[in-house]
């Protein structure tokens, strides 16, 4: 009986203390988490709470450890406060940057640190020239804080000079408004050197600063690409080897990049007729006139310049039981096509 009375009073009670609730009826925390006898203010930050705010859909971290509830809990019916950042803080861009600040943003403070990644996300890099520049070059109203979209190509900002270029005159050539096919991204300038070439790249031997080397007379239209057309003299002039008595093809990149002096030159093909860069003999020569003692003649060879001089004797001694051995390049080579026993 006692006992009845007891949970009656009890049941009494929490119905008196939820009816003076101002958290709404769904609150699931009790009461002393959050309050003392001492009145219903709340004191002090979330530490001072057996309530733990980590546990709800918003951690506070940075700035907001120290924030009163009632600065975001203005109603005290705590789920009707919205996580997102903008049910609570100005939109100081007006709507330029759109409304997730948290993309750029955290609480604790509003500086934006890594303005390089902001960029490269958005597709432009801040590179070269554009790296030192002021915010507002580019956004005219960034001192207001507002980032309107500019766009990314390099006309959008540099149709003017696109116009105004004259030497060479781009408008009357045609180039494309697609500045980045031939001025690098992260030069300083519009001029030669900082001049985007990967479409045909100025590397070792074509390492030339003097551009009319190939662009005679400032046209840089129409040059052909292939090495002969340039360099046909060359070709022509080639004595070690003679590239037209040994018939070599007219594609240079077969054997040559644009390493300078022409050197190394990857005759590959070579090996077909004996093997020089790979079998026994690979790295054991130094130049062709190692076996091709006859300048400018390749039908001639010569072993024994180099066996004789290494072991003579051993030489001979291999070749003991060896009916018709002579000592000759020619048999050698016979005997030995692929330089190999
Ligand atoms: C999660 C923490 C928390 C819990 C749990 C909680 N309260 Fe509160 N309550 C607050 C906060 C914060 C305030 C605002 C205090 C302030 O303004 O200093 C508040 C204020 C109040 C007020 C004063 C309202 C006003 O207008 O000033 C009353 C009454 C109150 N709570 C009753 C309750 C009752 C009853 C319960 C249990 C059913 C309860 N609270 C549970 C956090 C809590
Ligand atoms: C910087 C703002 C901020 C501060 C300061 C803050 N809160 Fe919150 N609180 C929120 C937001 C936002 C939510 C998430 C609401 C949601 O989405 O459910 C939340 C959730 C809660 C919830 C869970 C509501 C539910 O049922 O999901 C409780 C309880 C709560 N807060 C109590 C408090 C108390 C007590 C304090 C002070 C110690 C406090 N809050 C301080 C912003 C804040
Ligand atoms: C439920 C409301 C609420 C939400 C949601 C909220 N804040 Fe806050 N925030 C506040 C309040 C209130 C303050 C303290 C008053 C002030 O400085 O504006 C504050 C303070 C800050 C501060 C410190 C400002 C200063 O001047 O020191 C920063 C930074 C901040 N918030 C960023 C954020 C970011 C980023 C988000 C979203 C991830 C966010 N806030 C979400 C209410 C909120
Ligand atoms: C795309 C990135 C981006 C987004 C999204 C963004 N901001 Fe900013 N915000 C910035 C930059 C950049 C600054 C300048 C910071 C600096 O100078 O370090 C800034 C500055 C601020 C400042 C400080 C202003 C001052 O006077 O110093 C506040 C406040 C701010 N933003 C609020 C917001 C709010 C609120 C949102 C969401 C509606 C938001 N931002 C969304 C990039 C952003
Ligand atoms: C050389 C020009 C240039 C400079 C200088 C420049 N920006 Fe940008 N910025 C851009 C371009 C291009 C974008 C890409 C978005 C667009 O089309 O507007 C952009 C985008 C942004 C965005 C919006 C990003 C988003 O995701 O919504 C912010 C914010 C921004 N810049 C801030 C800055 C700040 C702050 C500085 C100075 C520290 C700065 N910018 C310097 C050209 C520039
Ligand atoms: C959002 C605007 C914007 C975009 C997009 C942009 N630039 Fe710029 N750029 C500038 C501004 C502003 C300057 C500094 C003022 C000037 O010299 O024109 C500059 C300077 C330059 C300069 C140095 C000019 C000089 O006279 O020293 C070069 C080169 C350049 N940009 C190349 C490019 C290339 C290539 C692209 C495309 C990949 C590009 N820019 C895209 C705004 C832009
Ligand atoms: C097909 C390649 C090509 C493209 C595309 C191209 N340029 Fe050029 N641009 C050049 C060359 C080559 C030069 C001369 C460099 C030198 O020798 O100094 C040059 C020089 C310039 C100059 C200096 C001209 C002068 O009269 O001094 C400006 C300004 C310029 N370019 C702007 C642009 C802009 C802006 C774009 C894109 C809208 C662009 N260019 C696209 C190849 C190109
Ligand atoms: C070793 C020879 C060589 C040198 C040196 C050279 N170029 Fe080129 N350049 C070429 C070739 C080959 C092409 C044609 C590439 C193609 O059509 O794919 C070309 C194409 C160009 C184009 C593109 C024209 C178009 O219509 O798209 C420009 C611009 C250009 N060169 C500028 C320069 C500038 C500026 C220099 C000096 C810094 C230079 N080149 C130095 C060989 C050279
Ligand atoms: C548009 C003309 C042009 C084209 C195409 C061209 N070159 Fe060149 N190349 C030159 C010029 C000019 C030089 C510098 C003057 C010289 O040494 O002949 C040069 C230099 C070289 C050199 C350095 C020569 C030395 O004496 O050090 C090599 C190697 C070379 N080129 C290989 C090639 C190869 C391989 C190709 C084909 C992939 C090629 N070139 C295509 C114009 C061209
Ligand atoms: C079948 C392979 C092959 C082809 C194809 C070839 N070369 Fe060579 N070239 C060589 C070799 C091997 C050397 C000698 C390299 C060495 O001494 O290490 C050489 C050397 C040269 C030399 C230096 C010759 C000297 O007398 O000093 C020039 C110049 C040369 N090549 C130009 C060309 C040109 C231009 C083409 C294309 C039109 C071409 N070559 C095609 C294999 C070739
Ligand atoms: C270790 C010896 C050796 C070296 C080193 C060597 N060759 Fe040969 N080369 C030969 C032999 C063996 C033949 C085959 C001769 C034959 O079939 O008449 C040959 C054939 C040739 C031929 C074909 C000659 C013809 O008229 O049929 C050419 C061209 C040639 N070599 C060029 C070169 C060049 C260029 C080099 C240097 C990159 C070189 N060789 C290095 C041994 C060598
Ligand atoms: C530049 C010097 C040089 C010239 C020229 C030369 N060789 Fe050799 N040869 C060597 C060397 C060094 C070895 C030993 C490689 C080793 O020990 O693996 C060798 C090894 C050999 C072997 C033995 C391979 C084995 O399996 O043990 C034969 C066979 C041979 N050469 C044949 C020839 C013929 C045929 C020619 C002429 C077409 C020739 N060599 C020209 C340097 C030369
Ligand atoms: C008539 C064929 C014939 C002629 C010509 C000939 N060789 Fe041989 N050579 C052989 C045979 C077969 C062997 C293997 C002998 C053995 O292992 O008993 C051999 C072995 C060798 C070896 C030894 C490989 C090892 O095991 O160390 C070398 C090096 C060699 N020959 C190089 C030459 C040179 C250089 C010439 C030219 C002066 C030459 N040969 C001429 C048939 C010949």
């Amino acid at each position: 009986m006692r006992n009845q009375l007891k949970i009656i009073i009890l049941l009494g009670l929490t119905a008196l203390l939820q009816s003076q609730s101002p958290h709404g009826p769904a609150l699931k925390v009790s009461c002393g988490d959050c309050h003392t006898p001492s009145g219903w203010e709340v004191k002090g930050g979330e530490d001072a709470l057996l309530f733990d705010h980590g546990q709800t859909e918003f951690p506070l971290t940075g700035r907001h450890t120290a924030v009163d509830c009632r600065a975001c809990h203005q109603t005290l019916v705590f789920p009707e406060a919205s996580p997102e950042c903008i049910s609570c803080h100005t939109d100081m861009h007006r709507v330029t940057v759109g409304s997730d600040c948290a993309r750029c943003h955290t609480p604790e403070n509003w500086l934006v640190d890594d303005v390089t990644e902001l960029h490269y996300d958005n597709g432009f890099p801040l590179l070269g020239v554009h790296a030192v520049l002021d915010c507002d070059e580019c956004h005219v109203s960034a001192s207001a804080l507002e980032f309107n979209r500019i766009g990314n190509d390099c006309v959008n900002c540099h149709r003017e000079d696109y116009e105004a270029a004259a030497n060479p005159n781009h408008a009357s050539a045609g180039f494309s408004t697609d500045c980045s096919e031939c001025h690098s991204i992260d030069g300083f300038g519009w001029s030669s050197q900082f001049i985007n070439h990967n479409f045909f790249p100025l590397e070792k031997g074509h390492d030339i600063a003097d551009c009319a080397q190939c662009h005679a007379g400032g046209n840089f239209s129409s040059t052909p690409t292939d090495c002969y057309a340039c360099h046909r003299q060359d070709y022509e002039n080639a004595a070690s080897p003679n590239h037209q008595e040994s018939n070599f093809p007219l594609s240079c990149t077969d054997c040559h990049t644009t390493d300078v002096d022409w050197m190394p030159a990857e005759f590959t093909r070579h090996d077909d007729l004996f093997p020089i860069f790979s079998g026994r003999h690979r790295d054991e020569w130094n130049s062709c006139a190692d076996c091709h003692i006859s300048t400018g003649n390749y039908a001639v060879f010569s072993c024994i310049d180099c066996h004789e001089h290494n072991d003579p004797s051993r030489l001979a001694d291999k070749h003991d039981e060896v009916r018709d051995y002579v000592f000759e390049s020619s048999a050698c080579y016979e005997c030995h096509p692929r330089g190999e026993e």
